[in-house]
């Protein structure tokens, strides 16, 4: 049946069951949602690896919710000392770990989790960047995935303080301290935010608050904004061609076959491969060699000790770098303040994307020079700007070349890249598009 006919009531064959759903479906949407988004969602025939990561960021955020429940079950946000001189807080995590029956495997698929949450999104932003999927007409199907991944980043970020370690301390002391660096409004929006002057167990308690319900409930409603606005228009893949333009006589694409079950079961395939993944790092290294649990976070958070060196979580890095990479003041405004700016730019600017790409084709496949040389950079400037914002800002390379000027370089081309798109995805070579996708 064509997707037009979706809201067609089911009609009982007489059977109970029958009977059951019919009458169900005269009061909700049960047929007809389950026809629209799976049974007939026709999705292009020709997808590959890269689809994956989709259905497995759903997976992952299912994760970090039933485990978060588990953890906020044991877990206690509260700065105060114990008897033993321990923040209460920071013992609580101890205690999961030590104490309740499988706290310790609920504790790593958490702290796992934000690390695989950021792989695969990112994986799945950059298979955007390669079929150009948020050029027309799925642009809002982007802007929603952009305001998700600030989300995610203001979720991990305000997650990292609850174990109170001295990374979360210091980097949330970090951060906090960074909006005072706005003129006028800065330290008393800084204080705002902290609820002290410094962060106290008032900081704790709110981004506790914000990590559990408000920002969970603000992602939830985005990732399903995300897929209507996906179901509304339809799947780009591999080729970017639109699978919409050649249908059958009952309406259906040529090149779509139903995501169920086509889909569904094809993604099992991902489900099992991440998971053995992802099990392998859970059991035998959680910490991820210090980049998914730093080392420092396994030390009580001490207000009077400040670490020598302090890094976020490698997902934040790239960003991180674009911060720190501002050094001068401009128009008599703190360096700090521009250096929020650029990082707080580094993610907007991605919400634009759909309207700086110029080129008349969609897919890399079909792209110019130019377009690869470029993203091709783009890829390895981002992993030197993420490996380099886990570094000092002194960091040299074989201690040789300094890593401070390559940042800011590199930083200037992160904005360039998406500054200059306009005119050259317009002037770089293309190949035509081929009428139907293919397939082998
Ligand atoms: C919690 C995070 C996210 C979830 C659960 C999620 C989920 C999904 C799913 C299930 C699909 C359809 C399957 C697929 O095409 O792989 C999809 C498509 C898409 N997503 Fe996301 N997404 C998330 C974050 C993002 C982000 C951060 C962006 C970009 C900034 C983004 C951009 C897109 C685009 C452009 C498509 C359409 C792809 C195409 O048709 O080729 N998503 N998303």
């Amino acid at each position: 049946m064509a997707t037009d006919t979706h809201y067609e009531k089911y009609k009982s064959d007489g059977s109970l069951q029958g009977n059951a759903l019919e009458w169900f479906d005269a009061r909700f949407p049960a047929t007809s949602m389950w026809r629209g988004h799976l049974s007939e969602y026709y999705a292009p025939k020709n997808f590959n690896f890269w689809y994956y990561f989709g259905s497995l960021a759903m997976l992952v955020l299912v994760l970090q919710i039933v485990t978060g429940i588990f953890l906020v079950m044991h877990y206690k946000p509260d700065a105060s000392l114990n008897a033993n001189g321990i923040p209460v807080a920071f013992a609580s995590v101890e205690y999961i770990m030590r104490d309740v029956s499988w706290g310790w495997l609920i504790r790593y698929m958490h702290s796992t989790g934000a690390s695989a949450f950021f792989i695969v999104v990112y994986m799945h932003m950059f298979r955007g960047m390669l079929y150009g999927s948020y050029r027309q007409p799925r642009e809002l199907i982007w802007v929603f995935g952009t305001l998700i991944f600030l989300c995610l980043m203001a979720e991990a970020f305000m997650g990292y303080l609850l174990p109170w370690g001295q990374m979360s301390f210091w980097g949330a002391q970090v951060i906090v301290n960074l909006f005072s660096a706005i003129p006028l409004i800065g330290d008393p929006l800084s204080l705002w935010i902290r609820g002290d002057f410094v962060v106290g167990d008032a900081t704790l308690n709110r981004f506790f608050s914000f990590h559990v319900i408000a920002v969970p409930l603000v992602l939830l409603g985005l990732v399903a904004a995300h897929i209507l606005a996906l179901h509304e228009v339809g799947s780009n893949n591999p080729d970017g061609v639109e699978i919409k333009k050649k249908k059958d006589a009952n309406g259906v694409p040529l090149d779509g076959i139903a995501f169920h079950p086509y889909y569904s079961v094809k993604d099992i395939v991902g489900v099992v491969v991440f998971l053995i993944v992802f099990s392998s790092i859970v059991f035998f290294a959680p910490e991820g060699g210090g980049y998914f649990l730093e080392y420092n976070n396994f030390i009580p958070a001490d207000p009077l000790k400040t670490p020598p060196h302090i890094a976020p979580v490698w997902y934040f890095t790239p960003y991180y770098s674009l911060l720190r990479a501002m050094v001068w003041p401009i128009l008599g405004i703190d360096a700090k303040f521009w250096g929020v700016v650029a990082m707080g730019a580094g993610v907007v600017i991605l919400a634009f994307l759909p309207w700086l790409d110029r080129s008349p084709v969609k897919s890399i496949r079909y792209r110019g020079p130019i377009f690869k040389t470029l993203l091709v950079i783009f890829v390895i400037s981002f992993f030197i700007l993420g490996f380099l914002g886990t570094k000092p800002p002194s960091y040299a390379f074989f201690d040789v070349i300094p890593g401070a000027p390559i940042a800011q370089i590199l930083s200037a081309y992160y904005f360039l890249y998406f500054l200059t798109m306009p005119w050259w995805s317009k002037i770089d070579k293309y190949k035509p598009e081929p009428e139907r996708v293919t397939f082998k």
